[in-house]
């Protein structure tokens, strides 16, 4: 057996994964009428289990038992669903390392990258065992004697979340947790390339309340995103429906969801960049950019896509970078000392060998990597040598996400031209400055400044904190999910008025005598 196969085995048999997996939870698992779909490693290409995936009638069945359970959890006081949500982060805290090893088995992010997904979920759900203490309204001030106002908050019922492959179970972490503490249950769509870290997740989850006596709130369906994300976006009786993935398909979900006066959560494209100032700590900046646009094999929503660099340090900058691009070890993310795994599929590589073709016909200048990458023993997967190329910001390209370990880099002379650049593509998740100087900083993260939902100061744009909320602006799609107050997103909101004199005054002295 070769390494790969190896810890394939040995991964599987740790989270009891079989070679058929049923991707249908609802209150119980059972088995679905869709077809069947084989997970494939990006790591070697090989097979790692089939999936019977979910049929119209299977949704129905699950959207149901999702329903009753949530009829019973939202009866449940927050605060006893926080020491459920405990115990789950408990359940997962015992389970990182099997599931951080299935991340990198069906995902390819390396294994420390892997343990990092899982740490997410674990600080979110520890997270939100605290806010279920902290579901507070306001007591606001009226304007007539004896009256109150205030604000009280109610659960919204089921919450979709569809879910990326490249955050395979952190992102929906960041929903369900939130969601669970609020009193919702969660109908879970998970990307069919992501399937099986779902199934290992909602095995041990499943149990896990059911251990604790809760009800069934988190529920499976696997299928294709086509039919599965329509069944959800259409369906009324999913009031709320949070979404990751494309801009494209986030512009179809959310105007079906619209259509029906449902609410949605976005998060999709971002084509992220730093800023590196000619007061930077250049070894920060040097760091700060590797790992934003090398990690995850550049296929964050975080990643740094475009670097915009000061003319005066822009040769010594480049340089070095292209220094830490060339060493950066490609290879099998098992391996502990691999830094750059493998993308995701043989359609992501010939995208991102497309993307440095265009970018090239466009004016670019390939300054090392932008081919596939051999690594030995490994003949299946799906490895490519990241590219750093110097492009300037009218190339039409650089105003597109390309999912993997591209950078393009730019020179600027002020800062006001930095930032204008930096804005001037569709998206706006996130972004960097690195710089010493306060007022490039301050700059920097005023209204003058970055446009992004997430800014960072002396640190990448990718790797956010469950703690901030999560989410960008423009064409990303103004969602926020996980920290600070996202919760009430998944909460309704009521505004009360309540009249405790013997009178009945108006608001704004309007008279009326009967
Ligand atoms: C995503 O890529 O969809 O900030 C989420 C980060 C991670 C989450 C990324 N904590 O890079």
């Amino acid at each position: 057996m070769t390494l790969t196969e190896n810890f394939r085995q040995e991964t599987l048999d740790r989270l009891g994964i079989n070679s058929t997996e049923q991707g249908a939870y609802g209150g119980k698992w059972f088995n679905p009428h869709g077809p069947i779909y084989t997970a494939h490693s990006p790591i070697d290409g090989e097979a790692i289990s089939k999936i019977r995936l979910c049929s119209r009638e299977d949704y129905e069945k699950i959207v149901s038992a999702t329903r009753k359970a949530f009829e019973e959890w939202q009866e449940i006081p927050a605060p006893k669903r926080g020491t459920v949500i405990k115990a789950l982060g408990d359940k997962l805290v015992k389970s990182k390392e099997d599931l951080g090893r299935l991340v990198t088995l069906e995902i390819g992010k390396t294994i420390n990258e892997g343990n990092g997904e899982i740490q997410e979920m674990i600080d979110i759900a520890y997270f939100a065992m605290g806010l279920s203490r902290q579901l507070y309204g306001l007591t606001i001030a009226s304007e007539r004697p004896n009256h109150k106002l205030l604000e009280q908050w109610s659960p919204v019922g089921i919450v979709g979340v569809i879910t990326a492959f490249n955050f395979p179970s952190a992102v929906w972490s960041w929903n369900s947790m939130i969601a669970a503490a609020c009193g919702d249950a969660v109908l879970w769509k998970p990307s069919t390339k992501a399937a099986l870290v779902a199934i290992g997740v909602m095995k041990l989850l499943t149990e896990t309340l059911e251990t604790s006596g809760a009800p069934p709130i988190f529920s499976l369906v696997c299928g294709s995103g086509n039919e599965m994300g329509s069944l959800i976006s259409q369906d009324k009786r999913i009031p709320l429906v949070s979404f990751t993935g494309s801009t494209s398909t986030g512009r179809v979900i959310s105007k079906s969801v619209a259509e029906r006066f449902g609410k949605s959560i976005l998060e999709l494209g971002g084509n992220n960049a730093a800023i590196v100032t000619d007061k930077c700590d250049m070894e920060v900046a040097l760091k700060g950019v590797a790992f934003g646009s090398l990690a995850t094999a550049g296929q964050r929503c975080t990643s740094t896509r475009r670097v915009i660099v000061h003319d005066s340090i822009y040769s010594e900058f480049v340089s070095r970078l292209k220094v830490i691009f060339e060493k950066a070890r490609i290879g099998n993310p098992i391996d502990p000392e691999t830094l750059v795994g493998p993308l995701i599929d043989a359609e992501a590589v010939e995208k991102f060998l497309k993307a440095i073709e265009t970018a090239r016909s466009q004016g670019g200048k390939v300054l090392c990597g932008g081919v596939r990458a051999n690594v030995n023993g490994e003949k299946g997967g799906n490895y490519v040598v990241p590219c750093l190329m110097e492009a300037t910001p009218d190339m039409a390209i650089t105003n597109q996400e390309t999912f993997g370990p591209l950078l393009y880099v730019f020179r600027y002379k002020t800062l006001e031209e930095a930032i204008r650049i930096h804005n001037s593509v569709p998206q706006g998740l996130s972004s960097s400055i690195f710089t010493t100087d306060l007022r490039e900083e301050e700059l920097f993260i005023s209204h003058k400044g970055s446009d992004c939902g997430i800014v960072n100061v002396n640190t990448s744009t990718a790797g956010a904190e469950i703690g901030g909320a999560f989410g960008g602006e423009k064409e990303t799609g103004g969602g926020r999910e996980s920290g600070s107050d996202a919760w009430k997103n998944y909460m309704r909101r009521h505004t009360v008025t309540i009249n405790y004199g013997k009178d009945l005054p108006l608001a704004q002295g309007v008279r009326f005598d009967v």
